[in-house]
């Protein structure tokens, strides 16, 4: 069984991002567990605070992320780029020097918009700071979800056709790069 953080880059109540995340994991071939790690309440990063007793909340995340053989990006995309609780969420997991909690995870990431575009800008961003957190990074295939509006039945199935299909098979291809990863 291979234990899966979940990170979700939109914080709001009704995220339809969230929605599409947790529909990824139903979608997931057997041996994947997931455990969606929470990054709203994050202070920002400040080194001043990362001393022996930093703020219970890095410590949570840090703890979650090494746990985890694996880490899910799940992220709408922000003026072209990754929204910061993200980004705020790599520096924290990141620190302190020496014992990055990223380092060695084999990373998946899913893009999402209500443009067509998916999160291309956001997808790309995201995957600089894993290069340097040495993290193996699932390059094909590549996941761009557009049209997130609309996508959704009461139930959170996805009705836009061919969609469940694509990110099923896209959930096979990460289950096999960590698996070869770990
Ligand atoms: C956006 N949105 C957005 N969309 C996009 O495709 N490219 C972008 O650069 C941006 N920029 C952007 C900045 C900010 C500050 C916000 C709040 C929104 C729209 C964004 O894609 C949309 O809000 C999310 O997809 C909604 O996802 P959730 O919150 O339902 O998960």
């Amino acid at each position: 069984m291979s234990k899966i953080a979940v990170l979700v880059g939109s914080l709001r109540a009704g995220s339809l991002t969230r929605k599409l995340a947790e529909r990824l994991t139903e979608l997931a071939p057997d041996g994947m567990e997931f455990s969606f790690v929470e990054i709203g309440d994050l202070p920002f990063f400040n080194e001043d605070l990362d001393t022996d007793t930093p703020p219970a909340a890095w410590t949570r995340l840090r703890e979650a992320i090494k746990a985890a053989d694996g880490v899910l990006f799940v992220t709408p995309e922000y003026n072209r780029s990754v929204p910061a609780a993200i980004k705020n969420a790599l520096d924290v997991g990141s620190r302190p020097y020496g014992a990055s909690a990223w380092a060695g995870k084999p990373a998946g990431i899913v893009t999402a918009s209500p443009s067509g575009i998916g999160g291309f800008g956001a997808n790309h961003h995201l995957r600089q700071p894993l290069v340097f957190l040495n993290m193996p990074t699932m390059q094909q295939p590549e996941a761009y979800i557009g049209n997130l509006w609309g996508m959704f039945d009461e139930d959170g199935k996805i009705v836009t056709e061919g969609t469940e299909d694509f990110l099923k098979s896209w959930m096979a291809a990460y289950a096999k790069w960590v698996a070869d990863h770990i």
